[in-house]
């Protein structure tokens, strides 16, 4: 059998990659720990979320979700059986600080003191995310993201949880994707808690840049020295050049990339999408000094790639139009561009100058388990191939990337698709919880294996 890419496995895939590029894998607290009652964790918007009839397909929910949370030992010992060096997962807020304010949770934070021992002691390196999309349901009742609050609430957990994991922990990312947050949580309504308001989506991008900032403040003011943020983002490319689409490329990529990086970087919003969300009567709640926090100093920005989009200009302009482009397309419905990801690389390198890590790359596809519970997944193999190559024609074009995190170490709760949609490197069993290395997963090992022997 030939498996598709492997021919390419070593130089080919890794070429352009520097000699100490890194390579992780990565999951989230929701999507894989369950455990969701138990010692003292209280509900996360996810919990509630998922309980709407019509919210998640199946009516799935995150209660057992992979067992991460009793099994941790040997899916550590799984991660470190891959060969990768860094391990990256997030916390979950509810279950270290439940109801969001208030003193730690022992318990809870001691599940994460043994995840990092267990991962430091087989030579892992611990990515620590604070904030993985699950806000404790208090926070949300008091207003949510859409109040200024909420941002201080979250400065104040980021310094609990560097008070625990700190003496042990070098690398912290604040945010995952805060794009999904505050659009598909509060405006689309297709993700936890599930509002639709636009003005409430735009107040949200504020305050979880100010939470990010602060909490940056903070980490920083400790001695952190490897701290960044992750943001989920294409290339947004005009169908044509006719000046509406070009406009509407420009609108596309002003909500999704320019809206965080301007301030994360430049320390200002940027002008046209003021102006944009102005036309549609909405302002920044920016105060005094809001930027400044905003805008401290990152060592490393995270990107999530999945796939870049074109767009033409729609009836109303403020709504770009996707136009599918007839690329082959991941069980997701997500079409396939790996050159959009040495593009946008290339123009982060030379827009916001800052090194970048992958954090997350990776596709979901209708895997078929054999007797043994093995699957051949050509076709994430192919993917994951591809999507290296292209971070390496970055590299050589200039850009600064350190490493690489395959989305995901195992198949997990995909959020608003249930479980259904499975982006693992191993396959999970929903009915034994059983975990199967898939080809990918022996594939990716090789990979890194080779890149470290050159
Ligand atoms: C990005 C998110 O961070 C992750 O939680 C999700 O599972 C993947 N995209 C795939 O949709």
């Amino acid at each position: 059998m030939t498996i598709v890419g492997q021919e390419a496995t070593s130089a080919d895939v890794t070429a352009g990659l520097p000699a100490d590029f890194f390579w992780g894998v990565a999951t989230s607290a929701y999507q894989i720990e369950g455990g969701a009652a138990e010692d003292g964790r209280t509900p996360s918007i996810w919990d509630t979320f998922a309980r709407r009839p019509g919210a998640v397909v199946n009516g799935e929910h995150g209660d057992l979700a992979c067992d991460h949370y009793h099994r941790m030992p040997s899916d550590v010992a799984m991660i470190a059986d891959l060969g990768v060096d860094s391990y990256r997962f997030s916390i979950s807020w509810p279950r270290v600080q439940p109801g969001g304010s208030g003193p730690v949770n022992r318990i809870g934070m001691d599940f994460y003191k043994r995840l990092v021992d267990l991962l430091l002691a087989k030579g892992v390196q611990p990515w620590i995310t604070l904030y993985h999309w699950d806000l404790p349901q208090e926070l949300e009742d008091a207003g949510g993201w859409p109040e200024r609050d909420t941002a201080l609430r979250f400065a104040e957990y980021a310094t609990l949880v560097h008070d625990a994991l700190g003496d042990r922990v070098d690398t912290w990312t604040t945010l995952n994707e805060p794009w999904c947050s505050a659009m598909l949580g509060y405006d689309q309504g297709v993700h936890a808690p599930g509002r639709k308001n636009f003005g409430a989506a735009m107040h949200s991008v504020h305050h979880l840049l100010l939470g990010h900032g602060l909490a940056a403040r903070e980490l920083r003011a400790r001695g952190v020295s490897d701290l960044g943020i992750t943001l989920n983002m294409g290339v947004a490319t005009p169908f044509s050049d006719d000046p509406r689409d070009v406009d509407a490329a420009r609108r596309a990529d002003g909500l999704a990339t320019r809206i965080y990086l301007d301030p994360l970087v430049h320390g200002h919003y940027p002008a046209d999408v003021l102006e944009d969300i102005a036309a549609r009567g909405v302002t920044m709640p920016v105060r005094d000094g809001d930027l400044s926090a905003i805008s401290t100093p990152l060592d490393v920005l995270g990107i999530n790639y999945y796939s870049s989009h074109t767009f033409r200009g729609g009836a109303d302009p403020a709504f770009p139009v996707v136009v599918p482009q007839s690329l082959p397309v991941t069980a997701m419905g997500w079409e396939i561009v790996p050159s959009g990801l040495t593009s946008l690389l290339v123009r982060l390198h030379e827009d916001y100058h800052l090194p970048i890590v992958i954090t997350e790359n990776g596709a979901a596809f209708d895997d078929v388990a054999d007797a043994d519970g093995f699957v051949s997944d050509d076709d994430r193999v192919a993917f994951i191939s591809s999507h290296i190559a292209a971070v390496g024609a970055a590299c050589e074009a200039g850009a600064d990337i350190r490493g690489y995190f395959a989305w995901s170490l195992m198949d997990n709760f995909e959020w608003a698709y249930g479980y259904a949609k499975r982006f693992g490197l191993v396959r999970v069993d929903y009915d034994t919880l059983e975990r199967t290395l898939k080809q990918s997963a022996l594939w990716y090992r090789d990979v890194i294996q080779e890149h470290r022997g050159r």
